[in-house]
């Protein structure tokens, strides 16, 4: 018996962490709770065709067009994972076909725009069938932590937290934001090729890692002082806590058990830049991913004066200009 396939479409941003998550628990819990913005132009574009009632489970994954063999396993490893609550998805034949406006593995995430796209559409279709009883941002956790954010904005929360009414390990909710006047990010480009380390080999050098208790409270007092900034609309108060974010980050990679490191030459000069910017002036503070890219949040309105700034210092430098956006959704 010939079936009709199930089609879908979604477009998911990414999301640059304020408060890193780093560390894993359970079923892909986080060991601390993690806050984001949610950006407007990198995103995905996901499409995602359904063959139901097939003997077994088959997926076909594209990346531009392109057969992609590693983030084949990957979807597939996720598929069968959600296939352990919704036996469904085990006897289903799907076609990924997936875009993204920005580089892959660079530390921009694109696991989370990449895992909340396809869970948008797997959502979609467990909906179709009457059987969805889970948050999309609780499905999209399961492919990849930080993704469960991007289907919030323009603020997301994820963890369990005492300061935070609402929030839970199992997916993200809106973190308030009253007072703070809209933010932009310029992220620049320094390296594009593959990171050496992946996020996941990352969080588990947090499993035994000497810093891990100290980092659990360094994250508990952050969120009082994100809390205290974004209701005075504090930018300055913000932009500290984020930078001590990022830093503390790449000292953990650099404390592992397996020490590694991610940031470039490119990124540490930058960062020395940014600090003149500052002395001279212009409220500008760094953010980093697991990656040697830079994300440098600003206000809005000081954008392209930043932008110009920084050309005058490194004028063959790459970046994408970037702001608080809206959370993933289903086109179709
Ligand atoms: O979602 P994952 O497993 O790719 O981990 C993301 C980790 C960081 O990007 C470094 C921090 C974060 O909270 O996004």
């Amino acid at each position: 018996m010939s079936q009709h396939p199930f089609y879908y479409k979604a477009k998911s941003p990414s999301n640059i962490a304020f408060i890193k998550y780093w560390g894993k628990k359970n079923t892909q819990e986080p060991i601390n709770p993690s806050m984001s913005m949610t950006l407007e132009n990198c995103y995905t574009l996901t499409e995602l065709t359904v063959l139901a009632g097939q003997e077994d489970i088959k997926v076909d994954f594209f990346l531009d067009g392109m057969m992609n063999e590693k983030f084949q396993l990957r979807v597939i490893k996720y598929i069968k994972s959600l296939g352990e609550k919704y036996p469904v998805l085990n006897h289903c034949h799907f076609k990924i076909e997936t875009s993204n406006t920005f580089p892959h593995s660079s530390g921009i995430a694109s696991s989370a725009s990449g895992f909340s796209a396809l869970a948008l559409c797997l959502g979609a279709f467990l909906k179709d069938q009457g059987i969805l009883n889970d948050s999309v941002s609780s499905l999209a956790r399961l492919g990849s932590g930080s993704a469960c954010r991007s289907l919030v904005s323009p603020f997301a929360f994820w963890g369990n937290s005492d300061e935070v009414i609402g929030s839970s390990d199992e997916e993200a909710i809106e973190f308030p934001c009253e007072a703070m006047p809209e933010l932009s990010d310029i992220i620049f480009l320094l390296e594009t090729k593959e990171k050496s380390h992946s996020s996941s080999l990352g969080h588990e050098e947090m499993n035994f890692h000497p810093y891990k208790k100290v980092r659990i409270e360094q994250v508990k007092r952050r969120i009082k002082e994100l809390k205290s900034a974004f209701s005075k609309g504090d930018f300055s108060s913000l932009g500290k806590i984020i930078e001590e974010e990022a830093l503390e980050l790449h000292a953990l990679m650099m404390t592992s058990p397996h020490p590694f490191w991610l940031m470039s030459p490119e990124t540490l000069n930058l960062m020395n830049y940014i600090k003149e910017l500052r002395i001279g002036g212009l409220d500008a503070f760094f953010t980093l991913d697991a990656g040697a890219n830079l994300h440098l949040i600003s206000l809005k309105k000081d954008q392209d004066k930043i932008i110009e700034k920084v050309k005058e210092k490194f004028p063959a430098i790459n970046f994408i200009k970037d702001s608080q956006g809206q959370a993933g959704h289903l086109l179709v």
